[in-house]
């Protein structure tokens, strides 16, 4: 079959609604329990065959995104043995916050190469070597994410929340707020969340992000952020993604989400701020 002649695909946010530290391995990386989300605010990749590999980033997040083989959507690329292609990488999610822009990009870059060049996907977990948070991104819906990141199972949707992200502008570097962790063995998440709204929302609060105090220590820049989130009326839980430094707020209400973003930007006119549906 010929192939098509682009392919196009969303690489939305994601967000760690929590994300509980269980243990370290032996070569250093931490095993995780995680209830993943995605958001409907998202980078966009195109692809299209051409002589040669290629990259080029635009959009309001460009500044700083490295566009040559250090990008992890050109390694991602690499990774499956695509023949050359150009792809074009449109930043709108700030870089190094916490809510996997780049993991989204090469996972939303995977996708793309594989409707272009007609070949199934490959298994999640064969993407771990482009980064923990890559197997989640490639088929962006609400799950339990275990393992060092590797280990994905369906949770069977959440209520209708709307989310509020916030970033105030300050770039947490991963491997730095693993190290400040106080402590690596923590219970896991309680089981998993009810289906409804407000019962939700209860479950989602008794449990924890464990890298929030670290990631607090390495960047009192969030402190301010999470208390933001935390004013703001119809706000049912306020926590940090990831490795920070992006906080979030949940909303039952898209009005209620807007009205929060609106009520923040006012005061603090120089942060990130985006709200959507979750996906
Ligand atoms: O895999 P990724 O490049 O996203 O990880 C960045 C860093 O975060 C790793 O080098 C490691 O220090 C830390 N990490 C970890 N355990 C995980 C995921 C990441 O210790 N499960």
């Amino acid at each position: 079959m010929e192939p098509t002649a682009k392919a196009t695909e969303a690489a939305p946010a994601k967000v760690n609604l929590t994300l509980h530290v269980t243990g370290r391995r032996a070569d250093g990386y931490h095993l995780l329990d995680s209830l993943v989300a995605f958001v409907g605010i998202s980078d966009k990749v195109t692809v299209a065959p051409a002589d040669r590999m290629a990259l080029a980033v635009s959009g309001p997040r460009a500044a700083g995104v490295p566009a040559d083989a250090r990008n992890l959507v050109w390694k991602a690329a690499e990774l499956l043995g695509t023949p050359p292609v150009a792809i074009a990488l449109e930043k709108t999610l700030p870089a190094a916050a916490g809510i996997g822009g780049g993991s989204s990009d090469a996972a939303a870059v995977v996708r793309a190469l594989s409707r272009l060049w007609d070949r199934p996907l490959p298994e999640a977990r064969t993407l771990l070597p482009l980064g923990a948070d890559v197997p989640v991104c490639l088929a962006p819906q609400s799950v339990r994410m275990q393992g060092v990141g590797e280990e994905i199972s369906p949770v069977g949707g959440l209520p209708p929340f709307w989310i509020l992200l916030a970033n105030p502008g300050v770039e947490v570097p991963t491997p730095a707020v693993f190290k400040a962790l106080v402590s690596r063995d923590n219970p896991p998440m309680d089981g998993l969340p009810p289906k409804e709204a407000a019962a939700c929302l209860a479950w989602l609060r008794a449990q924890r992000n464990d890298l929030e105090p670290a990631a607090l220590s390495v960047e009192p820049a969030i402190a301010p952020v999470l208390a933001a989130l935390a004013g703001q009326p119809g706000c049912g839980l306020t926590r940090m993604s990831g490795s920070g430094a992006t906080c979030f707020g949940l909303f039952e209400s898209e009005v209620a989400a807007a009205a929060a973003r609106a009520s923040i930007a006012r005061a603090e006119p120089g942060w990130w701020l985006a709200a959507g549906p979750l996906l």
